[in-house]
């Protein structure tokens, strides 16, 4: 647990998970809250070193054949630090086309089987959009580690997307590390400023309504 993190234990619903080549029953996450420590001051530079140390997570990464190398690496790091990570693939070199893994991390998280996700391809471009596509995950395709605080805090993103051809592992490292330790400003305030606009995130205006 981090300072102020409300504890959070996987409830028992088991669900099917797929992952690799294997269907597993686990449990569904519920997502860990933490107060911003400083809302005001939103815009604030993420700190260059961030904490060692992040509750383990059920963690979905998933990526197209750009992004593998740094999939692979990403993965590991992470399992290092005590997550439970699930590679949806692909498993080889070859050339997919990342709404397929982009759709495939979205109902994962959407479910709740995973409690974050990383999306990533040549870009991030692609894959965020294939897991916007999703009403219940917000994705945010992040570059540098104040994006990914920003998402997390305002937005209470779920996953992350990056371009591996556009960032090195390092900076996805701190990347992630930010998205996976920051807490969602509103996480105890349903009537909150922030709640309001992910609210409506997940109910566009119909063409009707628009
Ligand atoms: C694959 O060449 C590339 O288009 C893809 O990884 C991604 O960048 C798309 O948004």
């Amino acid at each position: 647990m981090y300072p102020g993190q409300a504890q959070h234990r996987p409830t028992v619903e088991a669900v099917k998970y797929k992952s690799r080549n294997s269907i597993r029953a686990l449990p569904k996450c519920t997502t860990p809250s933490r107060h911003a420590s400083d809302q005001e001051s939103d815009l604030r530079v993420a700190p260059e070193r961030t904490s060692d140390y992040v509750p383990t997570m059920r963690i979905a990464i998933a990526s197209d054949h750009a992004a593998l190398d740094m999939k692979a690496a990403l993965h590991e790091w992470l399992v290092e630090k005590g997550h439970e990570v699930a590679d949806l693939g692909p498993d080889g070199p070859e050339s997919v086309d990342y709404p397929d893994y982009g759709f495939k991390l979205a109902s994962v998280v959407a479910d709740g089987t995973a409690m974050r996700g990383i999306a990533l391809c040549g870009s991030g471009l692609g894959i965020s959009m294939a897991v916007n596509r999703n009403p219940k995950c917000r994705c945010a395709m992040v570059s540098e580690p104040t994006s990914a605080r920003l998402a997390r805090e305002h937005n209470d993103a779920n996953v992350i997307a990056m371009g591996a051809r556009l960032i090195g592992i390092e900076q996805a490292k701190a990347c992630v590390q930010t998205f996976l330790e920051t807490g969602y400003a509103d996480a105890d305030d349903p009537a909150g400023r922030h709640q309001r606009r992910v609210d409506k995130l997940a109910h566009p205006p119909t063409t009707e309504s628009a």
